[in-house]
């Protein structure tokens, strides 16, 4: 894989060749030996990832419609959202469409989310679950979810969903070392796959709450995912192609590693950090909550933020913007997936001849 990276979004990312044309092989039924094959050895590699030694499933559709699902499938009333930044703010607001009693604990924009608050939650109501955004990319935030997931299983039986969109195969997601009963995943930003599936894992704890939720629907009913992975296959129509994507990047991330892979995202964050604060670019995320996988950065003085990625733009290179309430006071490097410190020094002599333009 020698293509220069230039492409930095914190999602859809760099995808590589060969993952990109394994998508180009000819199709086959989803419910054919072939395919079936290919889904078994994605199941059998899944779990690695997942950390779990349990099911590694996979839902054609982006995150948020595993986010629902789980609301669906594992929540009849009562929910806690922590809400740290617009995907977590996302969740709450499909609780909310869903008819569901949820009650949100909200922290600053760019703050890790504190477990004690967590705890003080849970005092106050019983909850069904508790759902929390590992890794906000939105403001480049990476909570404490070890810690976080130990709270709420001091202080309850709450399910602990988890959206580690952003996270996983980038930074340390123990599903099972830290009780979680759902984590999910779309695979279009560590993962390093075209956008379109989502992976996730469910513990025995949540599949036999889900079994108790009236109304799960079809396409959202994480109970009939399991039942059909055990068979050997997917509920519908799966995206055949993204999943052979997903096959060619499985083994790339396990031939990897999973601790080595999360050690050269934590390099990609720490080389970040220099760099910026030897140009003296500021975090506009908190200095003990910041992202291994995404920096969300104030622009370097005298250039808006909207002008740098516009600039980086004509220069072949792609940053993300500001998200949200964020949108025109920050920008963010995506250094995930398949980025290397190689790809952020040429990234960063780019914006910094930029900058040097804009002074001149
Ligand atoms: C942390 C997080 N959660 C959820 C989502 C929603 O994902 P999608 O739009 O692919 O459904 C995103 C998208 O960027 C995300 O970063």
């Amino acid at each position: 894989m020698n293509e220069p990276i230039r492409f930095f979004l914190p999602g859809p990312t760099y995808v590589p060749m060969d993952a990109r044309q394994a998508m180009t092989k000819p199709l086959m039924g989803h419910r054919s030996a072939a395919f079936k094959e290919i889904y078994l050895s994605l199941a059998k590699r899944l779990p690695h990832v997942l950390r779990t030694e349990s099911d590694g499933m996979i839902a054609t559709g982006s995150s948020t419609l595993v986010m629902e699902s789980a609301i669906v499938s594992l929540v009849k009333k009562d929910v806690l959202h922590v809400v740290c930044g617009a995907f977590s703010e996302r969740w709450y607001a499909i609780s909310k469409a869903l008819g569901r009693e949820a009650d949100k604990i909200e922290v600053p924009l760019g703050q890790a989310v504190d477990p004690e608050t967590v705890r003080a939650a849970l005092r106050r109501k019983k909850y069904e679950a508790v759902a929390l955004v590992h890794n906000e990319t939105a403001t480049g935030v990476m909570n404490p979810l070890q810690d976080i997931a130990r709270v709420i299983r001091e202080e309850s039986d709450a399910l602990v969903l988890v959206d580690v969109v952003s996270s996983l195969a980038g930074a340390p997601v123990e599903t099972d070392l830290w009780q979680l009963d759902l984590v999910l995943a779309g695979v279009q930003k560590a993962l390093a796959v075209p956008p379109g599936l989502t992976v996730f894992a469910m513990s025995e704890r949540a599949y036999e709450r889900g079994k108790t939720v009236p109304h799960r629907g079809f396409y959202t009913d994480l109970v009939r995912y399991r039942d059909k992975h055990r068979e050997g296959g997917v509920i519908t129509t799966p995206a055949v192609s993204l999943c052979f994507a997903l096959d060619v990047q499985l083994d790339r991330i396990l031939g990897e590693g999973m601790e080595a892979r999360w050690e050269r995202h934590r390099k990609l964050q720490a080389k970040t950090a220099a760099w910026a604060a030897e140009r003296g670019i500021e975090y506009a995320t908190a200095a003990n909550a910041r992202s291994w996988t995404v920096s969300c950065l104030k622009p370097p003085a005298g250039i808006a933020a909207a002008d740098l990625t516009a600039e980086m733009r004509k220069r072949g290179f792609t940053l993300g913007g500001g998200y949200d309430a964020w949108k025109s006071s920050t920008f963010r490097i995506g250094h995930m997936g398949e980025v290397r410190a190689s790809d952020l020094d040429v990234l960063f002599a780019a914006i910094d001849e930029v900058v040097a333009c804009t002074a001149s």
